[in-house]
């Protein structure tokens, strides 16, 4: 038997997926970061006096959902520039602004976490807001880094923009340069500071609520399409007719769903039947990409290029209808947000959105890329070692991140019975709810299913590292694509200059 060993090798990739596999780096180290510190926050829970003083609880969780918002960026902007030239049928522009922008949003993002760590007391003045925290939960980062920010994404936006220009504007590229113009612009929204609460949440919601359940989401129906299409060679027209639909229906919804943020915050009364109604309708996009995706699969049995990649395409479509489809609409309505508001209810969604919707998509184009990057390697049925790393460290993650949500949902629950319906939200309510032992054994729970989550993330890596390192076979062929045109070669064209 002859033995081959596949390296990592660039030439394998054209010049937008080299600068993508830089982001997915960083993206993992990231991901590694947003579970320690959230397993130190779950352990604070436990132990309110550890590490007091030291890494506060407040530290710990604004790094763990900081480092979770960074890395999905960084996962985001990966997976575009991995689809940009086959799309677009064109080499990237502007690659050279894009790598340098790589280097810059990087070392601002190491910067800015270790003034998080260094700097973890002091003044709240203007001065605070440039340098060292903007106070705004998820986008905590300074006013320097948030400039910082801005130009990087601009210049993200430029390439991609004037590549599909260049080349030619499919279904998934005209979707994509628009989303992401709107995804930029919303950013700014969050960057300006005003003393009136109730103002600040105000604007400060269009960040998180509109990425989170209109840009982001119509970003990954676009690298979903893109991935059906690898993956599964589902033909353009069927996965671009289904991404105009979920657009169509995402924006419907979810523009107004905004609403169910502004029950509590000092907006006017309007905002309950206004928030109530139409994030009510937010989850039916959510059930057609699940009816999309499950209809893909069924239709080619399943026989596809990538195993683990189509594993995680359909945890996505999973994950994304129970996460926030069912998790969301269960507190979504202000007669029931009046009892769950605040408490771990927002949390267990929170964790099962953020990781079914966002998390699982951007492992899948992980997997995408290292098939790439080793040359095309086999990756369907049939690894050499019967491919038990990328099973197991898929269920430990989505059997911890499962039972994680149902910890927190109890100790939720608690809260509102508690706290809410008997003691009617006084502050003495607020103690006694958590103090109380079923509150607490939900907060073990979390702990010990977080354990479950990392014990899978190190799998993750372990199989990045090293699935397709001997593998003889080349990928099998199905790309559903190339059936209709030819395909892009970046590497074709730089060989003929
Ligand atoms: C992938 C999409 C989504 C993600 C990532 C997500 C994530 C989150 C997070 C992290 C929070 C807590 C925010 C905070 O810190 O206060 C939250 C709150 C909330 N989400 Fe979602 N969500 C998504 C979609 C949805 C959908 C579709 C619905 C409704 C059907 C929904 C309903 C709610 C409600 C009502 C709250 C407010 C909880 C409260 O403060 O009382 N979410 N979401
Ligand atoms: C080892 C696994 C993890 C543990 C132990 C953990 C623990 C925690 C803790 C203790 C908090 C603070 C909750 C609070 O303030 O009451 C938190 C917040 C949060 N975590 Fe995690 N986490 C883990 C993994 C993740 C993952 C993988 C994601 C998403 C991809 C995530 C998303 C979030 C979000 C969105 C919040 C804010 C929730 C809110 O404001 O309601 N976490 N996490
Ligand atoms: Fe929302």
């Amino acid at each position: 038997m002859t033995s081959v060993l596949r390296e990592l090798n660039s030439s394998n990739l054209n010049d937008g997926q080299k600068l993508a596999v830089k982001y997915f780096t960083v993206a993992i180290l990231l991901f590694g970061a947003q579970v320690l510190f959230g397993l130190l926050a779950g352990l604070q829970y436990l132990h309110p006096g550890l590490l007091y003083g030291v890494l506060d609880f407040n530290v710990n969780r604004m790094v763990h959902i900081n480092a979770m918002v960074v890395w999905l960026l960084y996962g985001f902007l990966g997976s575009v520039y991995w689809m940009l030239e086959e799309e677009a049928g064109h080499r990237i522009e502007g690659l050279r602004l894009g790598t340098l922008f790589f280097w810059i949003l990087t070392l601002a993002v190491v910067v800015v976490v270790l003034v998080y760590l260094l700097v973890q007391v002091g003044p709240g003045e203007e001065s605070t807001l440039w340098l060292i925290n903007e106070g705004r939960e998820y986008i905590e980062a300074p006013r320097w880094a948030d400039i910082g920010i801005v130009a990087s994404v601009l210049v993200f936006f430029y390439n991609v923009a004037i590549t599909f220009s260049k080349g030619r504007y499919t279904g998934i590229g005209g979707v994509l340069v628009l989303d992401l113009l709107a995804l930029f612009g919303i950013y700014l929204a969050g960057m300006f500071y005003t003393p009136n609460i109730s103002i600040d949440q105000y604007w400060w919601w269009w960040v998180i609520h509109l990425w989170v359940e209109a840009t982001w989401e119509v970003l990954v129906a676009c690298i979903m399409a893109y991935g059906l299409m690898k993956v599964l060679g589902v033909s353009r027209r069927i996965v671009e007719t289904w991404l105009y639909i979920e657009v169509a229906l995402m924006f419907g919804s979810g523009i107004l769903g905004l609403g169910h943020h502004y029950f509590w915050i000092g907006t006017p009364e309007y905002w309950f039947t206004i928030g109530g109604v139409f994030s009510a309708l937010e989850p039916i996009p959510l059930v057609a990409m699940v009816v999309h995706a499950v209809f893909d699969a069924g239709v080619r049995h399943v026989r596809n290029t990538n195993h683990p990649t189509m594993a995680w395409l359909i945890a996505h479509a999973f994950g994304n209808f129970f996460g926030a489809g069912v998790w969301g609409f269960m507190h979504t309505l202000p007669q029931i947000n009046l009892y769950t508001h605040g408490t771990q209810w927002s949390a267990s969604h929170g964790h099962l959105a953020f990781f079914g919707a966002y998390a699982t998509i951007v492992i899948a184009f992980f997997y995408l890329a290292i098939q790439r990057w080793r040359g095309n390697v086999w990756m369907s049925e049939g690894l050499p070692d019967g491919g038990w790393k990328w099973k197991w460290s898929l269920a430990l993650l989505n059997i911890g991140m499962t039972g994680m949500t149902v910890a927190m949902l109890i100790s939720g629950y608690v809260q509102s019975q508690i706290e809410r319906a008997i003691e009617g939200s006084t502050w003495a309510g607020y103690f006694a709810a958590q103090g109380h032992p079923w509150f607490m054994q939900g907060m073990v729970w979390r702990e010990i299913f977080g354990v479950s989550f990392a014990v899978g993330f190190v799998l993750l890596v372990w199989d990045l590292l090293t699935i397709g390192k001997h593998e003889a076979r080349a990928a099998r062929q199905i790309d559903g694509d190339h059936q209709q045109r030819p395909a892009f070669d970046g590497r074709a064209i730089q060989g003929a200059v």
